[in-house]
């Protein structure tokens, strides 16, 4: 059996695909054009500044945090990580991945990420925090709902362990001198150190993620291997038709300038849902720009929309077969399952559901992602696949240098900056002001005009 990815995109092309599909001439002129483009990427993936590749290139370097995770896997029984998006999705989709398969040895994590206070209250009900160690993830230091959350725990492992609350937590930031990290330092808490370079959607193989999913007994080192032998193959630009993420990249370049912007990830995996959230916001997040790096403005962007298969089949097909044709699918399958159940046979069963009798649920998915691609295409859908060959930590590595290297490639295709987020400041600025405050009518309802919020019907 190959340990390796495949990556197919024979169904975005005409050959496949009569309407809609890419000519490869064209597709190979396309490539030729961006000699220029990789030309330049070389060399800036050489400078050391990209920090993801630092992360796989570089790792074993980097690990000062490993220590406390030992300890605090000998000394616990659970983790509280707390962090939003960058910071908590990639860690959450490699540890629900791979949780099924570890009975024996596994520490649970627990994400507080959210500032909902229905989900948040049930969580620490069903906690006991004199159990747990805390783990916060943020670079910045200032993201309002990992500090709410933080607090909140605070407050309750304070209650329970005394003095002795300090030696529970620990935090990851690159804030060195801010109040977080002055609250760190009055109160003899680690700080983990992470580079001014990070970006928290492309930090999940940096101490961000790999702390505690190395506490929670995973193997962290397959991971990265796989990550490794990704990027050797991913960062070869000298060929750049033989790069298989430049690849993916230039015909999704492609078909978005011939307005098909939206990539619908059909993953026929379940435990692979909680990498479409991580993929989503990468996508989303990294190529959603107003301004190029040209300074013009051109509200570029690929719109990501997560689908589970077959689940999905019965909610978004419809749409993707007959609606507008502004998207594209990538199929995520798997090759084999680590568990498997057989159909069992009914005898009194009988007449037209012989088909699946005595059949493993793995075959039955596969022949309904077949069946959906294939639909797909008669409508005239590029298709693209990649395919896994099981899930395990080396795959994962492999998955996720692969999809961050060719989300790198797409923004610099589309002249942008794939590691900023400038346009969800203001938002955070408004929600600052509002709670900054006080809420007397008067001045709630002037806040409100002041950014234009209007109460249209009362229901
Ligand atoms: O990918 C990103 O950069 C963002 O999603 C951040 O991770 C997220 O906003 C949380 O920021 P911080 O890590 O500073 O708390």
């Amino acid at each position: 059996m190959t340990r390796d990815l495949s990556f197919c995109y024979s169904g975005s092309l005409k050959q496949f695909l009569p309407s809609g599909g890419i000519e490869r001439r064209h597709m190979k002129r396309f490539i030729r054009d961006c000699r220029p483009l990789a030309g330049s990427l070389k060399v800036e993936m050489e400078t050391g500044e990209i920090e993801f590749l630092n992360h796989i290139r570089h790792s074993r370097a980097k690990r000062e945090w490993e220590p406390l995770s030992e300890k605090w896997r000998r000394k616990s029984a659970g983790m509280i990580v707390i962090g939003i998006g960058g910071s908590s999705l990639g860690a959450r989709a490699i540890y629900e991945a791979l949780r099924p398969f570890r009975d024996e040895g596994l520490r649970n994590l627990f994400f507080f990420e959210n500032v909902d206070p229905e989900a948040a209250f049930m969580m620490l009900k069903k906690l006991d925090l004199s159990r747990m160690v805390i783990n916060v993830v943020t670079k910045s230091g200032k993201t309002i709902e990992t500090i709410a959350n933080l607090l909140l725990i605070l407050d309750r492992l304070k209650k329970r362990q005394g003095k002795g609350y300090s030696s529970r937590i620990a935090i990851t930031t690159a804030d060195q001198n801010g109040d977080l990290a002055e609250f760190a330092r009055s109160n003899r808490i680690p700080i983990i150190p992470l580079n001014e370079n990070e970006v928290g959607r492309y930090s999940v193989l940096g101490p961000a993620g790999l702390l505690p999913l190395r506490y929670a007994g995973l193997d962290i080192q397959m991971l990265i291997s796989g990550a490794k032998k990704m990027l050797r193959r991913c960062m070869n630009l000298d060929d750049p038709e033989q790069n298989p993420a430049f690849v993916y990249a230039s015909i999704k370049r492609m078909l978005d300038l011939r307005g098909k912007s939206i990539e619908v990830i059909f993953s026929y995996s379940s435990l692979l849902g909680p990498l479409l959230a991580w993929y989503a916001q990468l996508l989303a997040e990294s190529s959603g720009k107003r301004i190029s790096i040209e300074g013009r403005v051109v509200n570029e962007g690929q719109t990501p929309i997560s689908a589970i298969g077959t689940l999905d089949q019965h909610s978004l097909l419809q749409l993707l077969l007959e609606g507008k044709k502004d998207k594209i699918v990538t199929f995520w399958e798997i090759e084999r399952f680590r568990r498997e159940l057989r159909i069992p046979e009914e005898k009194s069963f009988k007449g037209s559901f012989q088909h699946i009798q005595g059949k493993t649920l793995g075959e039955v998915l596969h022949a309904e992602k077949v069946g959906t691609e294939y639909s797909l295409r008669r409508a005239g859908v590029p298709c693209l696949t990649i395919s896994i060959p099981v899930i395990d930590e080396f795959n994962l590595g492999q998955i996720i240098a692969f999809l961050e290297m060719q989300v790198f490639f797409y923004c610099r295709m589309a002249k942008v900056n794939p590691f900023g987020q400038p346009g969800v400041e203001l938002g955070k600025k408004v929600a600052i002001e509002v709670l900054s405050t006080t809420l007397t009518s008067g001045a709630a309802s002037k806040l409100k005009k002041a950014h234009g919020v209007k109460e249209d019907f009362k229901l």
